[in-house]
């Protein structure tokens, strides 16, 4: 998970080459594919109400715990007998950190607990009555069947387990097969430090230097996201040397999305294998991870997905990758190699403790171990949230709203030293961000002030070093009233 406050962007003195190109983005004051329009009245309180009033998703707001600004003021566990006071609610916009935990989360633990107490062992075969829970062997299932909507897979496509950074490590063990000097992989030099560890390790693990197997893809000079074009460009200059691309579906510090279907079909053209972060995608943006013919993905899903904090990640094979066949005359089975475990097997055979594996065709064949009833149960909890919408209705409510934050962060932005204070640094172009805004602070110093502004009025907004402010109004639970008072916190920070 990344913390709220202070962390590093990935070290830039890396002595891994970087790819440099021309990027064709080029900044306007409204993008075309902007949509949203705002009346000269929107800059008012009543004006952000209204767009509450008329939001067809505002009572979803209400299956989320939100918490109050006294609350975030308690340090240690022993204070927390206050209970949260929605007269007085925080305002919270770190969903793309850790999402708020829905309220029914609670009562499908207990019901999780009560089982473990009532049925103990058998609770992995036996339901229990009006328990909205499958058995624990089933329970990866329940959650899978529940995620493939969200990033657009068949249901055996998916597989919720283990977390995001050992899910990458699973996906590269099967689909980072380097031969000779076909050996390196693609990536952007500011990927989040989890993957570029993952990378490392993998190349090493195969005997080859992170220098001579990583390409580090770079924006070009003045830029700060990679274009369509530049990846593109980098994977036709690369192609004989490149074994996988990785890339990331949503970069974590610009709010970039990545044209994932455009990219995925060009490198599969060129015969490579490609696979997606998308731990700040999921839930985010609607995807179509079949239909986009990825090889393979990743996501975690304590962010937008409110599963709680280090909660079960997930992963998605495409069906091509996952299927298994029997020779019918020897009988040998032949699958996608894999780093297996029993959890991989088939449940019919997975109890014979024969050593005969067999594993379960689609994604769920790269499970290793038994995984955590608790933590399958948070996310299936959060997820039932989720089945009373649609991607394609939040990304509605989404574009609206971050369409609003950015115009009230655009219009008479505050000066310091006769300088615009901040500018926002995720693309203008709507089909080219999620939720997230990054708005970075051009003096040294302001990001704190502002930070500092944000505690005392009872926002949680996330910082990164050195200077942005990661604004990501989540369409499940804020409010566009919320938007026009964090907004007006920034400006006044600025000002002061
Ligand atoms: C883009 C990205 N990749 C990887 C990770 C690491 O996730 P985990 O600690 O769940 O492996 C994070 C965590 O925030 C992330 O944002």
């Amino acid at each position: 998970m990344s913390p709220p406050s202070i962390a590093q962007l990935p070290s830039e003195s890396t002595t891994t080459p970087t790819v440099k190109a021309k990027s064709p983005l080029k900044s306007s004051q409204q993008h075309p594919n902007q949509k949203h329009t705002f009346p000269t009245n929107a800059n008012t309180l009543d004006y952000a109400r209204s767009l509450d009033t008329n939001c067809p998703l505002r009572h979803l707001r209400n299956e989320y715990i939100i918490p109050s600004k006294a609350n975030l003021k308690v340090k240690h566990a022993n204070d927390l007998s206050t209970p949260n006071d929605s007269s007085d609610p925080a305002i919270y916009f770190c969903g793309n950190s850790l999402g708020l935990q829905p309220k029914c989360t609670a009562s499908y633990i207990t019901a999780q607990l009560n089982t473990w107490s009532h049925l103990n062992v058998h609770g992995h075969f036996r339901p229990i009555a009006d328990s909205p829970l499958k058995p624990w062997q089933e329970l990866c299932e329940q959650a899978s069947d529940l995620s493939a909507p969200i990033v657009g897979a068949l249901p055996s496509e998916v597989s919720m387990q283990a977390t995001l950074t050992v899910n990458l490590h699973l996906l590269m063990a099967s689909f980072y097969r380097p031969v000779g000097k076909k050996c390196k992989i693609l990536m952007e030099s500011h990927a989040f430090p989890s993957d570029h560890y993952a990378v490392e390790s993998q190349v090493q693990l195969h005997g080859y230097k992170a220098e001579e197997a990583m390409i580090l893809l770079e924006p070009v000079d003045g830029e700060h996201v990679l274009s369509t074009e530049q990846i593109c460009k980098a994977i036709d200059e690369n192609v004989d040397e490149i074994a996988l691309v990785l890339l990331p579906g949503i970069q974590y510090y610009t709010g970039q999305l990545l044209d994932i279907k455009t990219i995925t079909a060009h490198a599969r053209s060129k015969g490579l294998t490609i696979g997606w972060d998308l731990a700040h995608a999921a839930g985010n943006v609607p995807l179509y991870l079949h239909d986009w013919d990825v090889d393979f993905a990743a996501w975690c899903t304590y962010k937008y997905m409110n599963s709680g904090p280090g909660g079960m990640g997930g992963l998605f094979v495409h069906e091509r990758h996952g299927k298994v066949t029997k020779d019918e005359n020897t009988g040998k089975l032949d699958f996608r190699h894999r780093l297996t475990g029993w959890y991989a097997g088939d449940r019919t055979s997975r109890f014979n403790m024969d050593n005969k594996f067999v594993p379960i065709e689609g994604a769920k064949g790269f499970q290793v171990s038994n995984p955590s009833a608790i933590d399958l149960t948070s996310l299936i909890a959060s997820l039932s949230v989720f089945a009373e919408t649609s991607m394609e209705e939040l990304r509605k409510k989404s574009l609206s709203i971050t369409a609003y934050a950015e115009h009230l962060l655009l219009s008479d932005v505050p000066k310091v030293d006769g300088q615009p204070a901040y500018e926002i640094i995720t693309p203008k172009d709507p089909e080219q961000r999620g939720a997230q805004l990054s708005v970075l602070f051009k003096k040294e110093g302001l990001l704190e002030k502002v930070g500092e502004g944000m505690e005392e009025a009872g926002v949680v907004a996330d910082q990164r070093k050195p200077n942005v402010c990661r604004v990501a109004p989540a369409p499940m639970y804020n409010s566009y009233e919320e938007v026009w008072r964090i907004v007006g916190i920034i400006k006044g920070a600025c000002d002061a």
